[in-house]
């Protein structure tokens, strides 16, 4: 970590040791899940904040955490703390930096930026003094300068600050971790990986029974079910990373940390399937399958739930309905009270939960919700509700 102490204009590294602090994001309502994942990876001091959790580990942690963990958005990893009162503070602070010494004058760059401070008011206006600095820096030395590029950058920054105090942060995972790599098409309303990986974990299920998405659309849950019942890596299927590009990046460690995660690869003994009214959604499943190579672990089924049945057994159903925001449904209500209808025929040994921003519609399921969990897809707010099945759902009432 560079501390950039401003009275006696030094730059100074405190922490060249193994074990360093990072930042992983995540999404509203997934924190306790993801402390969990990482835990499991063997991070220390880890702890749940907001939309993402702190945590410290090695370069080894860092590879594991961007490479496993299915509920991190980026992994991010702190490098230089100040305070600023000001913006020249601020730019003067950036500039002191040694930048030449992370970046290539010839790279592409981009700073994504988060303030909750009476003085830096708009944190898109802090990036860009961030930026400022870096590039004058370059200027000066070299006279040129690296580009900064949205799309495609070689190196993405964070800038934090909460009050006077700066954090920037390297994003180590560079693209974000929901673009696993898997997708081939998608229908018209997608459920984010993240989000769809998170649903299965909050759900509870083990993977010790079978595994139903009734409406599966292009089979993004169907997709992150299969990944974690055969604990295939959740990001077995993507070729880059932003740490890829640092100068402390070593091939062979990264190496051996993925090759020890691939050999965790197992088989899974249950059936997963997944139904549409759509059937140009349902080959977008098949291709997105066919690609991940779990077409053979996945049965597809063109089928309105109304006629579809589930696996016969134990069975786990998570599902994403329309919402009537993204989709119109002729009748939201009529859908989510089929929807109701055909989780109580189910009966003994299922247990199913589904994610709807439509507090109005779920309430025509008519099924007693035995938990009800806040969650953001996008912008829009959230249910996800569990409905424990058995023989006597058909007289459940649905408790508001
Ligand atoms: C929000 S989308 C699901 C998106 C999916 N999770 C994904 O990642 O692509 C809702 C899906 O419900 C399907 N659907 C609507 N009515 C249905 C019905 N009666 N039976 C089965 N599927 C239905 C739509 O075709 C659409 O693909």
């Amino acid at each position: 970590m560079i501390i950039v102490k401003d009275k006696n204009k030094v730059i100074n590294e405190v922490s060249s040791g193994e074990s360093f602090k990072m930042i992983a994001k995540t999404m509203y309502g997934l924190e306790e899940v993801l402390a969990e994942e990482l835990r499991a990876l063997g991070a220390k001091d880890v702890t749940p904040i907001n939309r993402a959790v702190a945590f410290t580990g090695t370069m080894q942690t860092l590879y594991k955490a961007n490479y496993a963990c299915r509920t991190a958005l980026a992994i991010l990893k702190p490098f230089a703390e100040f305070e600023a009162n000001n913006e020249q503070e601020l730019y003067d602070n950036v500039y002191k930096i040694k930048w030449e010494q992370i970046l290539d004058v010839d790279c592409k760059f981009f700073i994504e930026s988060a303030a909750n401070s009476k003085i830096f008011t708009n944190s898109y206006y802090a990036a860009l003094k961030m930026k400022d600095a870096i590039v004058d820096r370059f200027r000066r030395m070299f006279g040129r300068r690296p580009t900064i590029d949205t799309e495609n950058a070689d190196y993405k920054f964070n800038i934090h600050i909460n009050a006077n105090k700066v954090t920037l942060l390297m994003n180590s995972s560079g693209e974000s971790l929901h673009k696993r790599g898997y997708r081939q098409g998608v229908g018209i309303a997608p459920i984010n990986e993240v989000l769809a990986a998170g649903l299965i974990q909050l759900s509870g299920w083990k993977a010790d029974s079978h595994f139903f998405d009734p409406m599966c659309g292009s089979g993004t849950i169907l997709i992150e079910a299969a990944m974690y019942a055969n604990n295939i890596p959740a990001q077995y299927y993507r070729k880059k990373f932003g740490f890829m590009r640092w100068k402390e990046f070593n091939n062979s460690e990264w190496k051996g940390v993925k090759e020890r995660l691939d050999r965790g690869i197992r088989e899974f003994e249950y059936e997963i399937w997944g139904s549409d009214i759509d059937p140009t959604v349902i080959d977008q499943a098949e291709k997105n399958l066919r690609f991940a190579k779990l077409h053979h672990d996945v049965c597809l089924f063109p089928n309105s739930f109304e006629f579809q049945d589930a696996p016969e057994g134990e069975c786990m159903i998570i599902t994403n309905p329309p919402y009537g925001e993204r989709i119109s449904v002729e009748d939201i209500t009529n859908l989510y009270s089929m929807i109701g209808d055909r989780f109580k025929s189910f009966g003994d040994g299922k247990t199913a939960w589904l994610i709807t921003s439509d507090f109005r519609a779920m309430k025509s399921i008519g099924l007693k919700t035995s938990r009800k969990i806040q969650l953001y897809n996008g912008a829009l707010e959230c249910r996800f509700l569990k409905f424990e099945l058995y023989d006597g759902s058909k007289k459940a009432k649905y408790n508001a």
